[in-house]
């Protein structure tokens, strides 16, 4: 199944795209924000992805919007040097105490837009491992060739490590009971695929009468973990944030508290009177999802829009 995007409306709506406008859509996906940025203005996208398996998406614009897409198989914490080779940002750019945005009236981006978290294709997708409702190996990469994956955080990781990580990341109060299990597990044979790991997670926590998979906790924090997401997530929109062009739009859509929570603290600080640069909320409330979008789109449940505005 292809990805449905969230809060796509409203996205659009706040970022408001014009003609000649540069935008950057840094969590392309299957390409939903991209497509309707470029269907509502005579504009230019530069997209983001660290998942080259998008390119197949990517591929299908492109021929539809020839020579105003462009997409770059990297981490959106980049997002500065991928736009300096691409020149839509000068090289000084990267030095932030040489920013300034005098001379730069011709340059800078218009509007930036991050979708976090996994799409629908990683999801369903059994081999990448990252669904304790499909069984394949434990990986949860993003990039899909990182080292760094499930089978090394519950395989190699110490348990007090294990357990910090899912109570940090997964707000599972029963972290020190997985943690344990996962060590007694790996000590008889090594865990190797997202059923084991699923299995092992019920056969300690107990589902009692919640809808919610008792393993539901524990894959978010791995899924976190391996990918970093939090930290991608701080560096990408402070990065985000100093290469907008006055009157530039940072939009961002987060799925769980953890994620929210860093987006609402950057934008304030951003927000606050005497920072360098001046930004102001464009929405003082979170944007949610409206009834319809949930009964169409389940997974916009929990999504949530926040915007901000560069002022000089
Ligand atoms: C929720 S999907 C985006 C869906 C997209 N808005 C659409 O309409 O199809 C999130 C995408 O962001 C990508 N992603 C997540 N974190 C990333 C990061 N730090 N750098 C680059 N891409 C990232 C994922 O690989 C995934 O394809």
């Amino acid at each position: 199944m292809t990805h449905t995007p969230v809060l796509l409306k409203e996205m659009l709506f706040q970022l408001a795209p014009h003609s000649g406008g540069i935008y950057v859509d840094a969590t392309f996906g299957a390409g939903g924000y991209s497509k309707a940025i470029l269907e509502s203005a005579d504009c230019k996208v530069y997209a983001i992805d660290r998942d080259e398996t998008v390119t197949k998406f990517y591929d299908d614009l492109n021929v539809k919007y020839p020579d105003r897409i462009n997409l770059f198989i990297e981490k959106f914490s980049n997002i500065k040097s991928i736009l300096n080779k691409s020149s839509v940002i000068p090289a000084g750019i990267q030095k932030k105490d040489n920013w300034s945005r005098a001379g730069m009236t011709s340059s800078g981006v218009d509007g930036i837009v991050f979708d976090v978290g996994v799409s629908s294709m990683q999801l369903d997708n059994g081999d990448r491992g990252f669904s304790f409702l499909r069984d394949g190996p434990l990986n949860m990469s993003m990039d899909n060739y990182s080292h760094m994956n499930a089978s090394t955080f519950v395989n190699a990781l110490r348990e007090e490590e294990i357990a910090n990580t899912i109570y940090n990341y997964g707000g599972e109060r029963h972290s020190r009971r997985i943690a344990r299990a996962i060590v007694n597990a790996r000590k008889k044979k090594i865990i190797k695929t997202t059923f084991e790991l699923a299995d092992i997670v019920r056969s300690v926590v107990f589902r009692g009468k919640s809808k919610i998979d008792p393993a539901t906790r524990t894959f978010q924090a791995v899924r976190i973990w391996v990918n970093d997401e939090l930290g991608e997530l701080e560096k990408g929109i402070k990065a985000a944030s100093e290469i907008l062009s006055e009157n530039g739009k940072l939009i961002v859509v987060t799925f769980h508290s953890l994620e929210d929570r860093i987006v609402k603290t950057v934008f304030k600080d951003l927000c606050e009177p005497g920072s360098t640069k001046t930004f102001s909320l464009l929405n003082k409330k979170v944007i949610k999802a409206s009834s319809e979008e949930i009964n169409v789109n389940p997974r916009a449940r929990s999504a949530k829009l926040r915007a901000i505005q560069r002022l000089s």
